[in-house]
């Protein structure tokens, strides 16, 4: 079965969203098999967003995802990846749509960088990178 890397960033883990991020996740069917609570090191985050490197919000996006805690979750099933990013919605949470982790948890707080709650894997490769880094 295919594996997928979530990450409840900073913003979702100090609002307290965790526990409902986690429960949409069980109850849309896919298992969970790898969970920690971890602190970033900037080393680590330059590898995660490496094809971010060099655009306007990649600098505040860093220092975003070092502002505090982050929940890592191994998540397996079958199409996971793509299924995990239609439960998260669009990337800017404003136009995300209800019924998906960022249209209902999600909104625009005029920052740098959009906070927008969860990350999800974009391809199997990115998959087993990501996995390399937050879980190797
Ligand atoms: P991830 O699952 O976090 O990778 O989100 P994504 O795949 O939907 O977005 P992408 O990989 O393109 O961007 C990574 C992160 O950078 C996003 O989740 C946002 O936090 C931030 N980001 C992306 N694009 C923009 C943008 O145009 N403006 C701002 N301010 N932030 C952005
Ligand atoms: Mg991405």
């Amino acid at each position: 079965t295919e594996r997928t890397l979530v990450l409840v960033k900073p913003d979702g883990v100090a609002r307290g969203l965790t526990g409902a991020i986690l429960a949409r996740i069980e109850a849309k069917g896919y298992t969970l098999t790898g969970l920690k609570l971890v602190d970033a090191d900037r080393a680590m985050l330059e590898q995660h967003y490496e094809e971010h490197v060099g655009k306007p919000f990649y600098e505040p996006l860093v220092e975003f995802m070092l502002s505090g805690p982050i929940v890592a979750a191994t998540v397996e099933g079958q199409g996971v990846i793509a299924g995990f990013r239609s439960l998260a919605g669009a990337t800017d949470p404003t136009t995300a749509a209800p019924g998906t982790i960022r249209g209902d948890f999600g909104r625009d707080w005029g920052l740098k960088v959009q906070q927008n709650l969860v990350h999800g894997s974009d391809s199997p490769e990115s998959a087993e990178r990501e996995l390399g880094i937050w879980f190797g």
